[in-house]
């Protein structure tokens, strides 16, 4: 393994999908220190007490001054807290805004003030209805629906963030990386306990239907596609970011995607239950479980729009950063699957692919 120099890493929502998993991989892979901070602290109890980590209780929007002592003494900052759930940027777009993008927005200027590096998650979002067969982060139009269709909030604030974060970085003291992740799937994406249709994403949505023996709903038939990247190979992407070898990573906008692992929604309902029906506890709820068509002005709303197809181009990250994903869709459920049905997690366990 390469040498890492030393560093202190302040994450924010170190709770969340990927902050857990990237908290965890830091750990493990290097001698780097964290500072984390979020609300709860369910996802990260395995390491909690570890010694190069350390936690605390915050919020986002009433810790400013806390939150600001810690951007003075870390070396790099990854500002993890936003909602992306496309349910609530429709819902509740206000919601939204105020932590998306004024909590962020605040996060950044401070980086600036005192000359700091943050590598912020931009999305695949911004990219919206790009119609280029696949995303180049330098030269693809980010391409968004009208005002009513509040779906596009989300990618509107993050979009305007990018741009934040680069006019500081070039105008200003600021030190930055953009990174874009590509549906992101694995165990930890949303709570699978949670009943309300819609407030998860779509691979927890799904497991949970078939768990709880309800229907798969397919918005709009499910033919729209999506290139699904398993957590564990976006997390590798983020540490060469982080690790960020003689400055390689400084000023540059990243897709973490896997164009390899491109399926329709309806394709990834029906490998699920194919993988389901493998689990001798859930084989009958897999055959018997329902797939029904529903427009996505019924599920979501009237201000929802989709994204018909959404594919990265990761030479970026290959050329720059040597990083290429390794994990086919099948894996990447079955070790969701896993995690949940038989409560075995990878993180712990390791991967047999
Ligand atoms: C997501 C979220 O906006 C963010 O998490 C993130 O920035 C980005 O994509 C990403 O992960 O790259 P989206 O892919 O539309 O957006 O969100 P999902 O909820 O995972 O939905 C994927 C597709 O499945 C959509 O077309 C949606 O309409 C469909 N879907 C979702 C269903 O057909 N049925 C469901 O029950 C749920």
């Amino acid at each position: 393994m390469t040498i890492m120099p030393s560093k202190k890493i302040f994450i924010l929502g170190v709770n969340g999908f990927i902050g857990s998993s990237l908290a965890w991989k830091i750990l493990n892979k290097t001698d780097w220190e964290i500072v984390g901070m979020d609300l709860s602290s369910n996802k990260i109890e395995h390491f909690i007490e570890h010694e190069r980590f350390k936690f605390f209780k915050k919020n986002i929007l009433t810790d400013k001054d806390w939150i600001e002592s810690q951007i003075k003494e870390c070396d790099v900052i990854v500002p993890l807290v936003a909602i992306a759930t496309p349910t609530l940027y429709v819902k509740d777009p206000l919601r939204v805004y105020e932590l998306d993008y004024e909590a962020n927005a605040d996060i950044v200027k401070k980086c600036d003030k005192y000359g700091k590096r943050i590598v912020f998650p931009s999305t695949s979002e911004v990219y919206g209805m790009c119609p280029d067969s696949d995303f180049d982060e330098y030269s693809s139009p980010l391409v968004l629906g009208p005002i009513p269709k509040e779906r596009w909030i989300y990618s509107c604030i993050k979009q305007m963030l990018d741009r934040l974060i680069w006019a500081y970085g070039n105008h200003g003291n600021l030190k930055f990386t953009l990174f874009r992740p590509f549906n992101f799937i694995g165990p930890k994406l949303d709570d699978i306990t949670a009943p309300e249709e819609g407030s998860s994403r779509v691979l927890t949505q799904f497991a949970h239907n078939i768990i709880h023996g309800k229907p798969i709903k397919l918005v709009d038939g499910g033919i729209q596609k999506r290139s699904f990247t398993f957590i564990d190979d976006g997390i590798e992407c983020l540490l060469k970011i982080l690790e960020n070898k003689n400055g390689c990573a400084d000023g540059k906008i990243f897709n973490i995607g896997n164009p390899y692992m491109e399926f329709s929604i309806k394709e990834l309902a029906e490998m699920l239950v194919e993988l389901f029906s493998e689990y001798p506890e859930y084989a009958e709820r897999a055959k018997n479980a329902k797939m029904e068509s529903v427009s996505g002005r019924e599920y979501y709303g009237e201000g929802y729009q989709d994204v018909p197809r959404r594919m990265p181009s990761i030479k970026e990250a290959e050329n720059i950063l040597g990083w290429k994903p390794t994990t086919d869709l099948r894996t990447a459920l079955k070790l969701t699957l896993d995690y949940h049905l038989l409560k075995k997690d990878y993180e712990l366990v390791g991967i047999s692919k």
